[in-house]
């Protein structure tokens, strides 16, 4: 082992159809690329663990494969969670800071947030994040960071993101029969977007949208802040299966004809190409590639007919300022962003995850955004908690030095 594993921060993106790990080193307080693997998924159905076995033993694969690439024991990592039990509600309460005007705290802070995500959750939902939205101090709205601020009632906006307390544990239970400690949860949607959508974009309001192998991860931001994450039961792999059946193949065969000639807008394609392949049977089969997207279409305008439904029930299809972030393996269907602003009458562009120092350029694709958020998102709040509980020791070293 050449490293001290205390210096390695590692992730796994468990998705439908690959289990991705990705390990980097903290090199001057940043992140830089030290290794990753990616393995086939198993015993995954419709975005949760179905079956604990294959899905461990595919975990532990990957585990083994980027430690052996890092060359250092990878003993915790954080991981992702999706699929669409995944939910999000938004929530507001507040506390009164007594009957003076007083400076406000961290715990001030921490007193409204508790009072807000105090909603009532149902027994088997667990919460992954709480993101404040904004602050309101004596009715005053838009305070990002009300701490050293003065005034008598605090309250805020907070978005919930929940999930299912079993499809959570099923994937905690998979790491740790992998051998691997679950050091911190993240929502998928979350992680994407932190690789994928700029500032100004969050600021103008955009909605990232993540399509993956089995469901679709929405996150809207809006003035800077999370307003709505949601979930659509439709990702890449109802596209093959479309395929598969209308066209009387098998899912492999129907996943590498939609990979070397799928396009989902039936006018882009020329009339007259056509294509052979060898069916099942070993036959060599002959069709017209237009016939591909005749299949591909109606299921990219389903899953953006959703998605608008979806933002629209959210309240949120108005405030996509700077438009949509399409990423995920799913995202590289070409014809799917015409589709996409064609449903949702807004600009939607591709979205490449931001490069880790050192990292080779075949991760920089969209199927890579979750694994790559992941760092990035443990990395930045780890930092914000260190920058805080520095603070807090700080204040409390002036307290009692004041004292003696
Ligand atoms: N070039 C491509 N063209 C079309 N589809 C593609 C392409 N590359 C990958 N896909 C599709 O992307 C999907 C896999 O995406 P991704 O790897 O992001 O999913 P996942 O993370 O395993 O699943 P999930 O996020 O749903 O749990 C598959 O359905 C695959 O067919
Ligand atoms: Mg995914």
């Amino acid at each position: 082992m050449s490293q001290k594993s205390e210096d390695l921060l590692t992730v796994l993106d468990a998705g439908s159809s690959k289990v991705r790990v990705l390990v980097a080193e903290l090199h001057e307080g940043a992140l830089r690329y030290r290794a990753h693997s990616v393995v086939d998924a198993a015993g995954m159905r419709k975005g949760v663990i179905s079956d604990l076995h294959p899905a461990s033993r595919a975990f532990n694969q990957a585990a083994t494969e980027a430690e052996e690439m890092a060359k250092a024991v990878i003993a915790n990592c954080v991981v992702g969670l999706g699929g669409p039990h995944v939910r999000g509600v938004n929530s507001q309460g507040g506390v009164s800071l007594g009957n003076r005007l007083r400076e406000i705290t961290r715990e001030d802070v921490r007193a409204a947030v508790d009072r807000a995500r105090s909603v009532s959750l149902p027994a088997d939902r667990e919460i992954i994040h709480l993101l404040p939205q904004q602050f309101i101090l004596d009715e005053q709205p838009g305070i990002h960071d009300p701490v050293g601020m003065v005034g008598s009632r605090l309250e805020v906006n907070l978005h919930i993101s929940t999930c299912s307390a079993s499809a959570a544990q099923s994937v905690v239970t998979c790491a740790n029969k992998a051998g691997l400690e679950v050091a911190d949860t993240v929502f998928e949607g979350i992680a994407s977007a932190e690789a994928t959508v700029s500032a100004d974009e969050r600021e103008l309001g955009a909605c990232l949208i993540d399509i993956g192998a089995g469901s679709t991860e929405l996150v809207v931001f809006f003035e800077g802040a999370v307003a709505h994450t949601a979930v659509v039961p439709i990702g890449g792999d109802h596209f093959t299966n479309d395929l598969a059946v209308g066209l009387h193949m098998s899912v492999q065969e129907a996943e590498s004809l939609k990979l070397d000639y799928g396009h989902c807008v039936v006018t882009s394609v020329p009339s007259s190409s056509e294509l052979e392949f060898i069916g099942g049977g070993s036959v060599i089969r002959t069709i017209k590639q237009r016939y591909l997207s005749e299949i591909l279409e109606p299921r990219a305008r389903e899953l953006f007919h959703l998605v608008r439904e979806n933002l629209r029930q959210g309240g949120v299809l108005g405030a996509l300022g700077a438009g949509c972030v399409v990423t995920g393996g799913g995202a590289r269907l070409p014809g799917l962003l015409e589709v996409a602003e064609s449903l949702l009458r807004v600009p939607a562009r591709l979205g490449y995850p931001v490069p880790l120092s050192r990292m080779p350029d075949e991760l920089i694709q969209p199927e890579f955004s979750t694994a790559i958020g992941m760092l990035l998102y443990t990395h930045r709040t780890s930092v914000l908690r260190a920058a805080e509980d520095q603070g807090l020791r700080a204040k409390l070293r002036a307290i009692f030095a004041g004292s003696v």
